[in-house]
């Protein structure tokens, strides 16, 4: 298993480290410290151009390589970043058509990194020209084992940018897609407001206007947007598969924050690495939740470094990050404990950003796995040393191991950007937030869960939620169809389908082409504002532990043929449905139409487990997250107690603990934060 560090042996030359007549001499102790701490991998050079490239076409890759070279002897591998994602300042004085403009039309300025519009292709064809480079230099060094692509495409909201050759690439976007300017007319919806165009080249970015932009340019405008970041990706990939094919090429990416689609990106890479955002507040569930996502994003054809089927998280926090508004330090314990969710949930490669906190720049006080002092006898230093050495044990037990869900939630990057960027009914629905109920009551029962996109095979899972899927395409619609009718569990909620892929809405009742599949019709909506509730009536399918609250958010549903499982309490719809289940095909469809509290989603998902045979990994008390890695036959638990008390388990049957090689059974006290990792089969 891959454990290491982000190293950036930049920052630590002469006058931060070493001496005149040693500049590089610090680089050997780091080794020898990582080594202590059981790494075997480091990724470096993401942001380096300018150091490999002082003055143009004048290379210098030789320190890189005695870089490498003194890794190679101590054992350690290498993934090299290409160091697109800060361009060099010269590049910029020469070009400055290169520097992304703004949705204003103001220019942004040079000095830092990720200062580049990914339409330019004078900057396109300086990246090839220094991966180029790169790859001939250092490509066939025998340390190198993966690629990473740039540095969080897509960072500091640069997804987007407006300049003359965005323009230019937006209508060639469009002419492809369209065809003809009346197609583009029609199903973009321009008659609204007379905005039709009698060419391509006259359809809008949308740069500031005095209201909203058409709500179906804006979505198209993401879609581009996303083609754009993922082309650039898929220019660098190809570009080295070409120059080094025998090295597979990855990405950090960071779940839900950027605007381009994951699941695209995660085709154009061999394997996906993310960086993490654990930090010291999040709730463990939405952790869990981010990582799965990840974990999801590529389920097929992953090609990593040692053959495993996982993801790698190529920056684990190392301690506390830095853009908080108060970025507390990291508890002991707790730096080992998010480790082991992230392995739990099927890591199979993790890097700890950063090595050391740097002397210099913009991340001086961002937690490292040394304090700037370099001494090693830090916090963070001890605890990740022993997270190396125990890893080091349970390598064997967790090869070939993967998690496997059968319960999984759709979740489309199209639906997410409409709901962001385009008005709604409800300003105070979120989608992650609705999502989250879901998942919550899922994580809290020990149910693992997979993402997809809804236009994945579905088959193998038996309960699929889609929480919200406000603009669904007409294939996504059949295919949910089609994973019912053969026998699925599909559970839908309120906003589902009031617009296709087109931004139309339907003509034909809301869930638009679902009408059949859950056997009644949404005819109104009614948003809530918060602070105001409708309540839920149960008739008896499912125990209700509480009077569940309907919030920001009541379909009145006409039902034409299914079951009623719960009706809403008061209003013009008081007795009206609420909660529906319909018989389709060989499997059922049920329909949420209003959004409650967490307790309803637990019992939902108390009463859905038994419903489709669903149990859960282990019993053991909620507070105690449980993840299975497995492989024929062999089950490899993870337990952990994110509480900063001791909570107490009861075994019932003998099982071998990996981290302490003992068995355990009958009552044992998990300390806080503490982390078990299990097997079934004890010796
Ligand atoms: C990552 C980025 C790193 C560092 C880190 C800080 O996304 O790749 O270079 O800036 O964020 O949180």
């Amino acid at each position: 298993m891959y454990f290491g560090v982000d190293y950036y042996p930049e920052h630590w030359v002469y006058p931060y480290a070493g001496s005149p007549s040693k500049p590089e001499e610090r680089w050997e102790k780091d080794i020898g410290m990582m080594i202590a701490a059981g790494v075997n991998v480091v990724r470096m050079g993401e942001f380096v151009w300018g150091l490999y490239e002082r003055w143009e076409g004048k290379y210098d890759f030789e320190w890189m390589r005695r870089a490498m070279d003194l890794f190679g002897r101590a054992g350690i591998k290498v993934v090299l970043g290409t160091p697109t994602a800060a361009p060099p300042l010269w590049l910029a004085k020469k070009h400055p058509e290169i520097l992304p403009i703004d949705e204003r039309g103001l220019r942004k300025h040079e000095g830092t990194r990720r200062a580049y519009c990914l339409n330019s292709d004078i900057y396109w064809e300086y990246s090839q020209k220094i991966v180029r480079a790169l790859a001939e230099a250092l490509g066939k060094h025998p340390q190198l084992i993966a690629w990473q692509i740039d540095n969080g495409l897509g960072g500091h909201s640069t997804e987007a940018s407006f300049n003359p050759e965005t323009e230019r690439d937006w209508h060639a976007w469009l002419k492809a897609k369209y065809e003809t300017v009346d197609r583009l007319n029609d199903l973009m919806g321009l008659r609204f407001w007379g905005q039709v165009v009698t060419r391509f080249e006259d359809i809008p970015m949308p740069k500031i206007a005095p209201t909203l932009h058409n709500p179906a340019l804006l979505v198209d405008w993401m879609r581009f947007c996303s083609d754009t970041v993922i082309a650039y990706a898929r220019m660098q990939v190809n570009l080295l598969r070409e120059l080094t094919p025998d090295i597979p090429t990855t990405q950090n990416l960071r779940a839900l924050t950027r605007n381009f689609d994951h699941f695209d990106m995660a085709e154009v890479i061999d394997f996906v690495s993310l960086d993490s955002n654990a930090a010291v507040r999040a709730r463990s569930a939405e952790l869990a939740a981010e990582i799965d996502i990840m974990r999801s994003l590529k389920k097929t054809n992953i090609r990593t470094p040692d053959g495993e089927e996982g993801f790698w998280v190529i920056e684990q926090k190392a301690g506390h990050v830095h853009w908080q508004e108060v970025n507390s330090l990291v508890r002991p314990g707790v730096i080992r404990l998010f480790t082991y969710q992230l392995i739990s949930r099927g890591a199979t490669g993790v890097l700890f950003f950063l090595w050391r906190q740097p002397r210099i720049g913009s991340e001086q006080f961002y937690g490292g796995v040394l304090t700037h002092d370099g001494r090693g006898e830090n916090r963070a230093y001890l605890e990740i040393k022993q997270i190396g050495q125990e890893l080091k044990q349970l390598a064997p037990a967790l090869k070939g191991t993967k998690v496997q869900p059968q319960a999984c939630i759709l979740f489309s990057h199209e639906n997410d950007w409409d709901q962001k960027f385009n008005l709604q009914p409800n300003r105070f629905f979120n989608l992650r937030e609705h999502i989250q109920l879901f998942y919550n009551a899922l994580h809290d029962r020990n149910i693992a869960i997979d993402f997809a996109r809804p236009t994945e095979d579905l088959s193998k899972y038996k309960l699929v939620f889609a929480p919200s899927i406000h603009l669904l395409a007409g294939g996504e619609a059949d295919l949910l169809k089609l994973y019912v009718q053969n026998g699925g569990t599909l559970v839908a909620t309120c906003n589902t389908g009031l617009v296709d892929e087109h931004h139309i809405a339907p003509d034909g009742g809301f869930p638009h082409d679902l009408v059949d599949l859950f056997g009644m019709e949404v005819l109104e909506f009614d948003p809530l504002p918060p602070g105001e509730e409708n309540h839920l009536t149960h008739k008896g399918q499912f125990t209700a532990t509480h009077l569940h609250p309907a919030r920001l958010w009541c379909d009145v549903i006409e039902p034409k043929g299914c079951q009623v499982l719960c009706t809403f309490a008061k209003d013009f719809y008081a007795g009206r449905p609420a909660v529906t289940m319909n018989e389709y095909g060989q499997g059922r469809a049920i329909y949420i139409g209003t959004i409650s509290t967490q307790p309803f989603y637990c019992d939902l998902v108390v009463w859905l487990r038994q419903l489709v045979g669903l149990f859960p990994l282990l019993k053991v008390p909620d507070t105690v997250e449980v993840s299975l890695r497995q492989a024929d036959g062999r089950k490899i638990y993870f337990l952990l107690n994110h509480q900063h008390t001791p909570v107490r388990i009861s075994f019932y049957k003998p099982m071998h603990d990996f981290l302490t090689g003992k068995e355990v059974t009958g009552n044992m006290d998990l300390p806080p934060h503490g982390v078990l990792v299990l097997d079934e089969h004890s010796g």
